[in-house]
């Protein structure tokens, strides 16, 4: 059994998880709207991704005996006004994403929790990449993403991603 608070915030990070999925699903659904389908595809990867965070952490819950609380997941609301908005929410939403990986880790070390601690080293170097690609996203836009052709080859680019699963399994 795992420190109360540990499943706490483990119980509060699923809900984070699901929420990102939805985050991201509202943002791919606003590039399909603007036939962007490129960009929707992207995101609507970037979501599975999201659901996978949260399966797995409620996998760890299972593995450990813990009770596992699904709170609602909130409804993304926010309407964006131009291409490059939704990319600049995603860089800070990931950027607060690591504050709350982090918050788990220092919390699992300091109650020398060390299995929670080594489960959670490839969430930590996953919001490094997921930092990296919000931040590469932004970056390309800007140097492409403002006339019709650039706009064209990014949108063809972001439609090859697909969807693969985790690199981390759990049992
Ligand atoms: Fe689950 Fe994008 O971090």
């Amino acid at each position: 059994m795992l420190d109360k608070t540990i499943v706490d915030l483990i119980n509060t990070q699923i809900n984070k998880e699901f929420y990102s999925a939805y985050l991201y699903l509202n943002i791919s659904n606003y590039y399909y709207d603007n036939n962007l389908n490129g960009f929707g595809n992207w995101f609507k990867v970037q979501a599975q991704e999201e659901r996978d965070h949260a399966m797995l952490f409620i996998q760890y819950m299972q593995n450990n005996g813990c009770k596992i609380v699904l709170e609602p997941i909130a409804a993304p609301t926010k309407e964006y006004s131009d291409f490059a908005e939704p990319l600049n929410d995603v860089y800070a939403h990931e950027q607060y994403v690591t504050k709350l990986i982090h918050n788990i880790y220092g919390e699992a070390l300091n109650l020398k929790d060390f299995r929670t601690f080594q489960f959670l080293d490839w969430f930590v170097q996953e919001q490094g990449e997921e930092e990296k690609n919000a931040d590469d996203l932004i970056k390309r836009f800007e140097l492409f993403g403002h006339e019709a052709k650039g706009l064209y080859m990014l949108d063809s680019e972001l439609a090859a991603r697909v969807y693969s699963a985790p690199s981390l399994v759990l049992d």
